[in-house]
């Protein structure tokens, strides 16, 4: 560089200038998501809203049905004013309902005996996520007996982490109030041959 002299250097500042402009200009557009394939429309009267985590599980892009987030983590995706959901959101919520309410609470809300996951995923990522469902987790500071299961042998949680975390961050950004979905994107075909690998195999 030290050879250029300032006149060839002005136009490449010039050029990085305007690309953070544009790129903050982006950012504003965020707000409002642009891309109708991935924008959230929420129920504009859910209780609850948190409008940080809203904004930084929003999708920024969708393959096959399956929606992820800016970090590359599975993430909802809501329309219909709230009412419908994305195929893996929605399987979620039943997935959870089958395998995890009993301890941690009808829509993640937590109970006497296991923490409330809404609140859980406001801070977990997939990974940890993934990592306590199948290792389990117990808190041996406390005197306290209260244990997760580990996970990982059952093929019913395993193979639907996914579906898991992606309903338990519709809860913890408020995108999700505690509503029970009925209507869905249709399942994708990768949801299929995915699901009938893992139980099969
Ligand atoms: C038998 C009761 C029980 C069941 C069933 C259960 N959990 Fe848990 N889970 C717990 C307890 C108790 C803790 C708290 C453990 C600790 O921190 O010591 C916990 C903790 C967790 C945590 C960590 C929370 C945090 O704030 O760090 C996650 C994530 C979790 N469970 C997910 C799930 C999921 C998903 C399911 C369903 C597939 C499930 N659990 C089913 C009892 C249960």
């Amino acid at each position: 560089m030290q050879y250029q002299s300032k006149a060839a250097i002005r136009p490449l500042v010039a050029a990085l200038v305007f690309a953070f402009a544009s790129a903050g200009a982006v950012q504003a557009q965020d707000a409002k998501p642009a891309d109708p394939a991935v924008a959230n429309q929420l129920d504009p009267n859910a209780p609850e809203k948190d409008a940080k985590l809203i904004d930084k599980y929003q999708a920024v892009k969708v393959e096959d049905g399956k929606y992820f987030d800016k970090d590359g983590a599975p993430t909802y995706h809501i329309t219909n004013d709230g009412k419908k959901f994305d195929w893996y959101a929605y399987s979620g919520y039943r997935r959870y309902h089958a395998e995890c309410h009993v301890c941690h609470g009808p829509d993640a809300m937590g109970s006497t005996y296991a923490p409330a996951l809404k609140d859980s995923l406001k801070r977990l990522s997939y990974e940890e996520f993934v990592g306590i469902i199948a290792g389990g987790k117990q808190d041996i500071s406390s005197s306290g007996t209260n244990v997760m299961p580990a996970f990982g042998d059952n093929k019913n949680v395993m193979c639907y982490a996914d579906d898991l975390y992606t309903y338990l961050k519709a809860r913890a950004s408020g995108a999700m109030p505690r509503v029970r979905p009925t209507d869905k994107e249709d399942k994708p075909e990768a949801a299929k041959k995915a699901e009938k690998e893992c139980l099969g195999g």
